[in-house]
């Protein structure tokens, strides 16, 4: 990889500042289990790099894939994931998606790039794991387009809540399908943690860098205000409203989307919201570090989202990364989690027809199996991945209305038939 081939990729990626929607749909053949998958990396940042390696022990597990590309706008990490994984190197994510080596790109920029990146993906007939928040709080229309991209190409889409390949969820919605709980009414979750890790640590890998041909700063800034370049924004987004939204969009994916799945539920009918700064008051934070949401739904199921990143002290068992396990009440009884073994189901006293029942929990959350599940989904060409987009849909589109409620200090109301957000 030359010099001279990053700085033409630099030059013309400065040239377009807008995201380019791919029109052609090249649908991706089947790919039978001996064909090899080859893997495109955008965003090799902290994310991007744990994907890297994470796809390195799968290739050592003797898995057909192979890591042929990777693609940044800050040239020094673009490098260093490019000689590791002797990988060609992008600094223009079309081009990385336009490499016909490329099966499944897989998403790990800020959180306000990745609904273009992935709508360019699947027009180009690519399979994608996009890490979550599917977008950026304030981009529920781009939402919306990228769930009718996935749906119209046979694009295989997994998100990157890799809760999802905890198998104390699918368990649980099996459980309800089945009725044990009767009528379910009532799903509690959050997420506790102690700190402002990936905020203020997010680490300054060049105080001196600046904007030219080895920092795309346009690409960067994507479709949030045009700003001069700032050294904070670029490496620590996380504090800022333009690309982040503190834990609501950070964290509870990872604990909302379970939830919804296995409650049944489609979107809400209403979504109110409390938070604020209330631990981690210094100057460049924007995000809230608390943020408590509760979603009513026209199945008469409501949902509450508690959380706050300055305790960590969990009334209830966690799973994988300090999700709070939910509790999921009905008419008939509540399912729980017990020791991070069992899944209790507790009668409803009152009506106590059918007697406490345990169930134990095959296997817990894995993020290579969640990598596995989307590979062997793009082989078969399935679209029911364990995270798919129809369901990140709907947990994004909570996350929208809690994120909006919240700022306006107001209450979310979705249009069913219009598919829109209003605010009253
Ligand atoms: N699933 C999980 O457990 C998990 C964990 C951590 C992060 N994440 C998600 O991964 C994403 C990345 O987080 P991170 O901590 O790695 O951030 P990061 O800042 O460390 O990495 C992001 C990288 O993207 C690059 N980038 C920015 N704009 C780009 C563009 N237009 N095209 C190509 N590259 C671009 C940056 O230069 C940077 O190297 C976030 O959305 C975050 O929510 C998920």
């Amino acid at each position: 990889m030359s010099r001279r081939h990053f700085v033409q990729t630099s030059a013309l990626a400065a040239s377009s500042v807008a995201f380019s929607v791919t029109t052609t749909r090249s649908y991706a053949r089947p790919k039978s289990a001996n064909d090899k998958l080859g893997i495109g990396v955008i965003g090799v940042g902290g994310r991007g790099n744990s994907h890297l390696s994470m796809l390195k022990r799968i290739i050592d597990d003797g898995d057909n894939i192979d890591i042929v590309a990777v693609c940044d706008i800050y040239r020094p990490r673009l490098e260093r994931a490019a000689q590791e994984y002797h990988a060609r190197a992008y600094m223009d994510h079309n081009e990385l998606i336009a490499d016909p080596r490329v099966d499944i790109v897989c998403i790990a920029t800020p959180d306000h790039i990745h609904g273009y990146q992935a709508i360019d993906a699947a027009y180009a007939g690519k399979d994608i794991y996009c890490e979550k928040p599917v977008t950026h709080w304030r981009q529920f229309e781009l939402t919306k387009r990228l769930a009718k991209a996935v749906a119209e190409s046979n694009c295989v889409f997994q998100l990157g809540t890799q809760a999802m390949s905890d198998s104390a969820w699918q368990q649980m919605k099996k459980l309800v399908q089945d009725g044990l709980i009767g009528q379910p009414l009532f799903g509690e979750t959050g997420f506790f943690r102690i700190g402002d890790w990936g905020e203020r640590d997010m680490p300054i890998d060049d105080a001196n860098a600046t904007v030219g041909a080895d920092l795309l700063w346009e690409k960067f800034l994507g479709d949030a205000p045009r700003l001069e370049f700032n050294i904070d924004r670029f490496f620590r987004w996380r504090l800022f409203e333009d690309y982040a939204g503190g834990p609501v969009t950070d964290l509870y994916p990872h604990s909302l989307t379970q939830v919804i799945d296995i409650l049944g539920v489609g979107f809400p009918d209403r979504v109110v919201a409390l938070g604020g700064i209330h631990r981690y008051d210094y100057e460049l934070r924007e995000v809230p570090d608390t943020f408590n949401l509760l979603a009513q739904y026209p199945e008469n199921v409501t949902i509450s989202v508690l959380g706050t990143q300055a305790n960590d002290y969990n009334a209830t068992t966690t799973r994988g990364a300090g999700q709070r396990c939910p509790v999921i009440r009905g008419w008939d009884g509540s399912l729980s989690i017990i020791d991070n073994k069992e899944i209790l189901f507790t009668p409803l006293q009152v009506r106590g027809a059918k007697p406490p029942q345990r169930f134990d929990i095959k296997f817990g959350e894995d993020n290579i199996q969640h990598w596995r599940n989307l590979i062997q989904c793009s082989r078969e060409r399935n679209k029911e991945t364990w995270s798919p987009m129809p369901l990140a849909y709907k947990t994004q589109t909570v996350l929208h209305m809690a994120m909006l409620a919240y700022r306006k200090k107001q209450t979310a109301q979705f249009d069913h038939e219009k598919e829109q957000i209003v605010l009253s």
